[in-house]
């Protein structure tokens, strides 16, 4: 008997050259680095310079997870990017990278659940390739949110950054489950009645401006710890695992608080959680494929770990998966 599963063959990451410490702000709004070190774990982030864009980013980082994986760009069938800073209003930033890559055959499409968009576009990605609809896959979270910061409002300005991340997602069929690898478990929801506590104050409808983020962020947080955990707990039963088996939780990375506040609920040991958010600050859909890429890359994770990630953002959205490596 064969299973047919879908399976994480190369990671990769792209990060601005321009480091941003959070001194950098202390000379135009009224801040700290120690206010920003203790309430949210961040140090540093990465701002994109002005010739580059979402899609320049994602191209990098996809580029470095396709060599990794083996695969030539004409192997890929299917470009997912999840951003929430298109390149443009149309066409997708996915079907830029699509482009930049050579890739001229299978589709590509853009996914938008704010920070939660890389989990929608893992699932959708599996979901795509278990129905037969494609057999390789580029799943890229890519963000350049310091075009969307009010740099007046020192509630949201310190907390963002620009990045990208990218996984190759390739179909297996595990014949009488001699390997037990690939994503195993997926949980997506949404509730746009919480629209309010987490948005861009512009848009093409709207205001036929870009707009500015605006956070509620003791809202958000206290939504964020409770739903993660749900999520969680609901990824677990669906693929009849306890949390105790998690080798690795790469959560998305909006604050240390939150993280250490949802994985302490969840009985996941900090030294099991991969945290880059000092370095990255929150890159919203980029976050967890850049971690992937970054512990990917020193070493953390052996074939057969068990893995989960789980996100929440604007909208609200949220979910998580879990997958073996
Ligand atoms: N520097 C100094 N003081 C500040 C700053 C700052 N940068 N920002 C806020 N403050 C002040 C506030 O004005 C407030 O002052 P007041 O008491 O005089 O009114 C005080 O600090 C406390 O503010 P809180 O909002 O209660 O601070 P909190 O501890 O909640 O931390 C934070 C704020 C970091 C935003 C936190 O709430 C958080 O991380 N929320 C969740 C964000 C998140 O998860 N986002 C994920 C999704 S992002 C996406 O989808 C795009």
């Amino acid at each position: 008997m064969s299973t047919l599963r879908t399976v994480v063959t190369g990671t990769g990451h792209y990060l601005p050259k321009r480091v941003v410490p959070n001194s950098y702000f202390e000379d135009f709004i009224d801040t700290s680095d120690e206010w920003i070190t203790t309430r949210t774990g961040i140090k540093t982030r990465y701002y994109a310079a002005s010739d580059e864009t979402t899609s320049s980013l994602g191209l990098k980082a996809a580029e470095s997870a396709l060599a990794k994986s083996g695969n030539k760009p004409e192997d890929i069938d299917l470009v997912i990017v999840a951003t929430s800073t298109s390149d443009h209003t149309f066409p997708s930033t996915a079907t830029q990278i699509q482009s930049g890559l050579g890739i001229t055959t299978g589709y590509a499409f853009d996914i938008q659940a704010v920070c939660a968009g890389f989990v929608f576009a893992l699932a959708n990605a599996n979901a795509l390739i278990k129905a037969g609809e494609a057999s390789k896959a580029l799943v890229i979270g890519a963000e350049t949110f310091s075009r969307i910061m009010d740099w007046e409002d020192r509630t949201t300005c310190i907390l963002f950054g620009d990045g990208a991340g990218a996984i190759v997602l390739e179909s297996d069929n595990m014949v009488n489950g001699s390997q037990d690898r690939g994503v195993l478990a997926t949980d997506l929801h949404s509730d746009g009645r919480f629209k309010d506590i987490l948005y861009v104050d512009g848009g093409v409808s709207t205001t036929k401006t870009t707009g500015y983020l605006r956070m509620k962020g003791r809202e958000v947080f206290r939504h964020a710890v409770s739903k993660l955990v749900t999520s969680t707990e609901q990824v677990l039963n669906k693929a009849n695992i306890k949390s105790s088996e998690i080798d690795w939780a790469v959560p998305h990375q909006a604050n240390v608080r939150i993280i250490q506040s949802a994985t302490q609920k969840l009985n996941i040991p900090l030294d099991k959680v991969i945290v880059t958010l000092e370095q990255h600050g929150n890159t919203s859909a980029a976050s967890i494929p850049i971690s992937l890429s970054v512990a990917s890359d020193k070493g953390k994770f052996k074939k057969g770990d068990l893995i989960l990630s789980h996100a929440i953002g604007g909208g609200l959205c949220w979910g998580s998966f879990l997958l073996r490596w």
